[in-house]
């Protein structure tokens, strides 16, 4: 297995390019079984849960050229108009749980569908009882046999939907049930992420009729069928956002291209909170650090409120402030796994249930550690940047599903890092 390794104290300067954002491009390459018309897609970052979307769609019947994507240019074709299977088996959901997300579209689309349950996780119990409710409103049936979900629904309806939480992937599923049922849906308390804004903006291009995507209440007249479409997905705000921190923590000067600044509100405001200088600009984030990090406290919240992808990477930030921070997590029950690794790097953090009090030290030391999830291992690459000594990391197959070369893009700003193939 591949191992991350470095060799910490090099202050990052420089420009860095971001991808495509990994959570939006996930629904929309889905949402190509909504239509039997041919679809591209640009701007789709080369990561290992894009390989297991693509296996997904391929093992359906779907026709995927994805040759300009291997190459690295992001562009992806797909046509679902010989769909063969309706199927997501356990082992493709297991490894990526937004392979749940095609049940939403098979449904709609052919009336039936057989999805493995994803079952927990490394950041706690993920259920999906509120995809399953709201297309039961549609009027979809299900049971639930060794450990799949087998649904039917001989026509979605338009329903009245109310999610008890905003949760981001049944807010998805349910819109692209919904843009081919009869009628209309309204989704209350649906979460407001700026990728639900591009699947919307995605699924209106293929002529579905989604308004109010990025509100609190999103309304979807369903339409008989829909065409193709050439979209390009929305940069990452995650990777952009590690970046900033990379820069931030490092002490160095790095701007961030491609990114979107108006989706990362929150974050900045703690960010400057912590004495850290953005400038931003159309498609650009300039970051520099004036002083000494401050300690501020945080909460994690669906969008606009921080991010939960953003806590392990912004805790870094914490473990090296002058003074005591508060890190509340209240999206995941058990999104603290990199606590235990920074620990053994020297930070000072203790856990009270869904509370992080991380008391700034003067530095980090290097030690090998375990990646145990996807943004706990960005967290250990970060502390890594700016430990005395070497850090290497291990699992990074956790990495790899959600940063887009990222020791690449590391060492151009001139961190000193490197892959150890294993
Ligand atoms: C998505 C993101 C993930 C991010 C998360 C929260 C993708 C591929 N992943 O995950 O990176 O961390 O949003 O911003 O976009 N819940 C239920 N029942 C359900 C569904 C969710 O109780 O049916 C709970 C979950 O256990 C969790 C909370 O709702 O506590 C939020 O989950 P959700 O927004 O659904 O996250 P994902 O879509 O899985």
């Amino acid at each position: 297995m591949d191992k991350i390794v470095v060799h910490g104290g090099r202050r990052l300067t420089g420009e860095v390019v971001v991808s495509g954002s990994k959570n939006a491009s996930l629904p929309i390459l889905l949402s190509a079984l909504l239509t039997s018309e041919p679809c591209r897609f640009q701007g789709i970052p080369g990561l290992a849960d894009i390989h297991t979307t693509l296996k997904l769609l391929a093992g359906l019947g779907v026709k995927v050229d994805k040759e300009s994507w291997v190459a690295g240019e992001g562009d992806i074709a797909l046509q679902a108009d010989n769909v063969t299977k309706l199927e997501a088996s356990y082992d493709l959901v297991k490894t990526m749980r937004a392979s749940f997300l095609v049940l939403g579209p098979l449904l709609a689309r052919f009336g039936a569908a057989r999805v493995s349950t994803p079952g927990g996780c490394a950041i706690g119990s993920r259920p999906v009882n509120l995809h399953l409710k709201g297309l039961e409103a549609m009027g979809a049936t299900f049971e639930q046999v060794h450990g799949y979900v087998e649904a039917k629904a001989a026509k979605l309806r338009g329903a009245m939907i109310y999610l008890d939480l905003p949760s981001v992937g049944a807010t998805e599923n349910l819109m692209m049930a919904a843009a081919l049922a009869e009628g209309t849906t309204v989704i209350e308390n649906a979460a407001k992420e700026p990728e639900i804004e591009d699947l919307a903006g995605a699924l209106n291009k293929m002529g579905a009729q989604v308004k109010g995507a990025g509100s609190d209440i999103i309304r979807i007249e369903g339409v008989k069928d829909l065409k193709g479409i050439s979209h390009r997905v929305i940069p990452d705000r995650i990777e952009s956002a590690s970046f900033v921190i990379a820069g931030a923590l490092t002490g160095g000067e790095v701007v961030i291209k491609g990114a979107e600044p108006g989706h990362l509100e929150a974050f900045f405001i703690k960010l400057r909170e912590a004495g850290v200088a953005l400038d931003s600009a159309a498609g650009s984030i300039r970051v520099r650090r004036p002083g000494a990090i401050k300690s501020v406290n945080l909460t994690t919240l669906p969008y606009p409120g921080f991010p939960t992808d953003l806590q392990a990477q912004m805790m870094v930030l914490m473990a090296v402030a002058d003074g005591v921070s508060i890190v509340t997590e209240t999206i995941f029950e058990n999104r603290f796994m990199h606590v235990q690794e920074l620990d053994r790097m020297g930070a000072d953090i203790r856990l009270e249930g869904n509370r992080a009090v991380v008391r700034g030290v003067k530095g980090l030391s290097g030690a090998p550690v375990m990646a145990t999830d996807l943004r706990a291992s960005v967290s250990l690459v970060l502390a890594g940047l700016v430990a005395n000594g070497t850090t290497e990391i291990s699992r990074v197959y956790h990495l790899d599903r959600g940063y887009e070369h990222i020791e690449t893009k590391l060492s151009k700003l001139g961190a000193e890092i490197e892959r150890v193939r294993g």
